[in-house]
């Protein structure tokens, strides 16, 4: 099947913090869309076909579809809990909420309401932590791949410092990894993620385990967390007491390498930083969960000056909301806390292209270049009286994207695509 989607059209060539020619624009522009795949983008008068099927989006625009590289999907009932730090945020809400996922049904039902929330909020794919229940990856990969979206994902491998009902074992985990990947490591557009929750749950055991699986699949993407929260690291100093630093103990286990997301990377030591740049591991902002939490200021600059490659994303439910147009809001303020500036291209290119390379995807997904799967987000920058009044004193593209930035969310998503397929509404 044939189409083409008409709409102002944006991708990027380029990160905008890095250089000027770094995106392209159509005013009046298309995507023609073929078996899932953008064939062609560019401009509407050329790309027209006679017969071909058109779906006009004027005057939306039309970006690749967001993609969040750090989300926990059993955290759905768990966003918007009060008053705890990290530590006890996970004790007190997060573990005995992941242990429902143990329940008969359950991972099901809340995967269907999970990928609603990510396609209603203009996400596209997602890089997910599992509960430790391998049905819990089993619910979401199955989802997923009903819906044709791409899906990286873990269970979470955790066996200690948690309730018993979230607890696996290093061989458990090793081996509920292991077959998950059997099953769904690049089956169709699903990958795995292997997960170790972070050192704080897990024995050297453990983490030994994750290292084997690494080496045995290292064409697994890993995730895990790094230093959110200062009680957080003195702690997992404690239980690792030969370690130089927090990085220090994944490296032991053979953790790094460009595959490795690590999210949070907020209170870090300048070794830690040398280390990340030289083995590629990735830094992920998670700026309305840091806030949320209290966790810290990420330093964009400094990582990016230091060579790091960082990702953006909503940590829900230690992030407040789904959408990528609100983590970049916050991600903006959190900036503003450094007196560091986050302008509204590299914002835009950061939740695409830039999630992407963080992802070593950006050939499949993050442009619209012929070639990417269709995923696609159309944006309404009017979408509310509030932004609607406020675009009427709009004079350029920056500036407009900046409303949505600041002032979009899910009501400025008129359309999400996946694999050239509308998402929302009448037309799913
Ligand atoms: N560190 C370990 N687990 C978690 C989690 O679920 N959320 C956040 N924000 N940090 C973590
Ligand atoms: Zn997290």
């Amino acid at each position: 099947m044939r189409q083409l989607i008409r709409g102002r059209t944006l991708s990027f060539y380029a990160d905008p913090a890095e250089t000027q020619a770094a995106f392209a624009y159509h005013q009046d522009g298309a995507v023609v869309v073929q078996d899932g795949k953008i064939v062609a983008m560019g401009d509407y008068a050329a790309l027209r076909e006679p017969g071909l099927a058109e779906i006009d989006h004027r005057p939306n625009l039309i970006l690749p579809g967001f993609i969040d590289p750090h989300i926990h999907f059993p955290q759905v009932q768990v966003i918007a809990s009060w008053g705890a730090q990290l530590l006890d945020w996970l004790n007190t809400y997060t573990f005995p909420e992941e242990a429902r996922f143990g329940d008969q049904g359950h991972a099901p039902l809340m995967a269907e309401k999970f990928l609603d929330l990510l396609l209603s909020h203009g996400t596209t794919t997602a890089v997910a932590f599992c509960s430790v229940h391998p049905q819990s990856a089993e619910a979401l990969f199955s989802a997923a791949e009903a819906r044709g979206m791409a899906m990286i994902a873990g269970k979470v491998m955790m066996d200690r410092n948690a309730p018993e009902s979230v607890l696996d074992t290093p061989q458990q985990g090793y081996d509920d990894s292991k077959a998950l990947i059997a099953k769904w490591h690049r089956r169709g557009r699903q990958r795995y993620a292997i997960t170790p929750r972070f050192a704080i749950t897990s024995t050297p055991e453990q983490l030994q385990m994750a290292g084997q699986l690494v080496r045995e699949h290292p064409d697994c993407h890993i995730q895990t967390h790094l230093s959110e929260n200062r009680d957080e690291i003195a702690y997992t100093l404690e239980l690792y007491p030969q370690a130089r630093d927090y990085l220090d103990i994944y490296e032991t286990y053979g953790l790094l390498s460009d595959k490795l997301l690590l999210g949070h990377s907020i209170h870090l030591e300048p070794r830690e930083i040398a280390r990340m740049a030289e083995t590629g591991a990735r830094a992920v902002f998670c700026p309305t969960s840091n806030l949320f939490l209290g966790s810290g200021l990420f330093d964009a600059a400094g990582l990016r000056a230091a060579g790091v490659v960082s990702g953006i994303a909503s940590d829900v439910g230690g992030g407040t909301s789904y959408s990528m147009l609100q983590t970049l809001a916050e991600g903006y303020k959190v900036l503003q806390l450094r007196n560091q500036k986050l302008h509204p291209l590299a914002a835009f290119h950061w939740a695409t292209r830039g999630n992407a390379l963080a992802l070593g995807m950006a050939d499949r997904i993050g442009t619209l270049d012929p070639g990417s799967d269709a995923d696609l987000v159309v944006l309404d920058s009017r979408a509310t009286p509030a932004m609607a009044l406020r675009m009427d004193r709009a004079e350029t593209l920056a500036e407009e994207l900046f409303v949505l930035q600041i002032l979009g969310d899910d009501r400025a998503i008129a359309q999400t695509y996946v694999a050239g397929k509308p998402m929302l509404g009448q037309a799913a």
